[in-house]
């Protein structure tokens, strides 16, 4: 079980982690922190381009450097951008959704910090599940 305090020190990280995107034609910075099951943490931020369509956001830059780095096991995420209170878009909440149903998204609403698995961002979703 992730404490409150686990929550927000993911959650400074993935602050820590905004200060490294590359984000020249949004301006919008946002970072990520993945935690997994040994309590490594892996970092990740928005990576964008003169072709905007091939921006990555900073969520799949952190869960592949997990990934990359031999840690499947993400127990939670957290999302940090200067700018507003981001939580994970659309196709990120399906790449989370990839390596674990009860994987913890952790982000800011009415500048509080939230926790919600990522199945209740996701319902109904397309699994690999689905494809057996
Ligand atoms: N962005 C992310 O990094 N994660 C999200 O979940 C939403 C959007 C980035 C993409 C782009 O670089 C900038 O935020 C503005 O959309």
């Amino acid at each position: 079980m992730l404490t409150e305090k686990d929550k927000k020190k993911l959650y400074q990280c993935a602050k820590k982690a905004s200060k490294f995107s590359y984000s020249p034609y949004s301006r919008f910075p946002v970072g990520v922190a993945v935690l997994t099951k040994n309590k490594k943490i892996y970092l990740g931020a928005n990576v964008e381009n003169a072709s905007y369509g091939l921006t990555i956001c900073a969520e799949r830059v952190a869960i592949c450097n997990a990934i990359i780095n031999n840690s499947k096991d993400i127990i939670a995420i957290a999302i940090f951008s200067e700018k507003g209170e981001s939580s994970p878009c659309g196709a990120c909440r399906q790449f989370i959704l990839e390596f674990g149903k009860d994987i913890e998204v952790i982000f800011k609403r009415n500048n509080k910090l939230i926790s919600k698995p990522i199945d209740n961002l996701m319902p109904n979703s397309f699994t690999k599940e689905d494809l057996k």
